[in-house]
């Protein structure tokens, strides 16, 4: 090594005084073998999409107008005239989709492997509120249009907030800056879209991360692996898993480019307030929601969605007395094979429905 080298390396160390050996073996933790397969590490795959939402979302801010007199022309201007916008547009749109696919499997196998219960119940609730952040993000997201049908998605959504008892008109208040949906609504869902849930959707990821640290995964033992001796049935996180991340992450970003390229994002006529469109259709996540509303009428589904909610927020305690009280219990997964298939039901009758 040259003097210059060593010397630039003091310099470094001197004013970081990082013990880079502790950190080695920190970041070197070995990860069980099974961590190696797409469906058992399935919460790298939003984390990743969370990056390029992160660098394509700060690159469209730099054009995007959030006041209702410019935002559809900027996004249009995005689309056509800026070079590139129409594919960052693409990109930023379909990870936004691939995101929620990505938290719904995560979730779904952290239930079916039974992977939330004690000690990693607080986490499945962190994870809950991953949940919520992330289709939050996809709702203000898509409303920052301002095209007809994200405009009086605003005015269906901020409707059913007001269902909400006790603090519905309140919620629908705050959300819309008045009574109806008007000139403070897109200005705070932008607010909300760029700052409010970035910070707690980065809060939540830390805590998230650090209690995965703290715990480990679950461990799960395979068939194959207990033959091999001890040594063998994990590998170390740095480098090998963080390669795996990474080469998930190059092929993501390939898959959203292909797709951009093959379906851009398109844009629809403008907002017009004062003609209400003949079919109001949400994004294809909320169309279960959507559906449920049309079935069972306002109050009940904003009531029901809120229990299936809570329900969902406390299933790990809720599990845990089912399985005290029925030990060798498979509740669990019947009710977690239920739920998915009542969501992609409603979904699927949705899509398919004309209206
Ligand atoms: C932005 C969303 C999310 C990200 C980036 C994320 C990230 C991660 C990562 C990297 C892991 C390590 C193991 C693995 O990859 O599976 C993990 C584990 C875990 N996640 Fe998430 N997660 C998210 C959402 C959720 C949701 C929605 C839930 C459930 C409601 C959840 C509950 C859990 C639990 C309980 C573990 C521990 C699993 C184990 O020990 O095997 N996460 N998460």
């Amino acid at each position: 090594m040259s003097s210059g080298t060593a010397g630039r390396k003091g310099w470094l160390s001197e004013r970081v005084p990082l013990d880079l050996e502790a950190l080695k073996v920190y970041s070197n933790e070995p990860v069980p073998n099974h961590l190696a397969r797409w469906w058992w590490c399935l919460g790298g795959t939003p984390a990743l999409l969370f990056v390029v939402q992160v660098v394509t979302g700060i690159l469209l801010t730099f054009y995007y107008v959030p006041s209702p007199a410019s935002a559809y022309e900027s996004v249009r201007r995005i689309t056509h005239d800026i070079p590139y916008g129409w594919y960052l547009r693409s990109l930023h749109r379909w990870s936004s989709h691939f995101m929620i696919v990505a938290v719904w499997l995560h979730m779904m196998r952290v239930f079916f492997t039974g992977a939330y219960r004690r000690p990693r119940e607080l986490n499945w609730m962190i994870g809950m509120g991953l949940l919520g952040v992330t289709l939050l993000f996809g709702f203000t997201g898509y409303s920052l249009l301002y095209e007809q049908i994200s405009y009086w998605g605003i005015t269906v959504a901020t409707n059913l907030t007001e269902a909400v008892p006790w603090l519905g008109t309140h919620l629908a208040r705050l959300l819309r800056g008045g009574d109806a949906v008007g000139d403070h609504t897109l200005t705070r869902f932008f607010i909300f879209h760029i700052g409010v849930l970035p910070t707690a959707i980065t809060i939540l990821l830390a805590l998230h991360i650090l209690l995965v640290r703290l715990h480990g995964v679950t461990p799960f033992e395979f068939a194959r692996d207990r033959a091999r001796p001890q040594g063998h049935k994990t590998y170390p996180f740095y480098p090998d898993h963080v390669l795996i991340e990474v080469i998930m992450g190059i092929g993501l970003v390939i898959l959203l480019s292909c797709l951009a390229i093959l379906f851009p994002a398109g844009l629809g006529e403008p907002a017009n307030p004062l003609r209400t469109p003949a079919h109001i259709k949400p994004e294809w996540y909320f169309f279960w929601t959507f559906r449920w509303l049309k079935l069972v009428g306002l109050t009940a589904s904003v009531l029901s969605i809120g229990a299936v909610a809570l329900l969902a927020f406390v299933w790990p305690f809720v599990d845990a007395w089912i399985r005290r009280r029925r030990p060798g219990s498979e509740l669990s997964v019947w009710i977690g094979a239920s739920a998915v298939l009542c969501l992609l039901g409603l979904t699927v009758w949705e899509a398919l429905a004309a209206h």
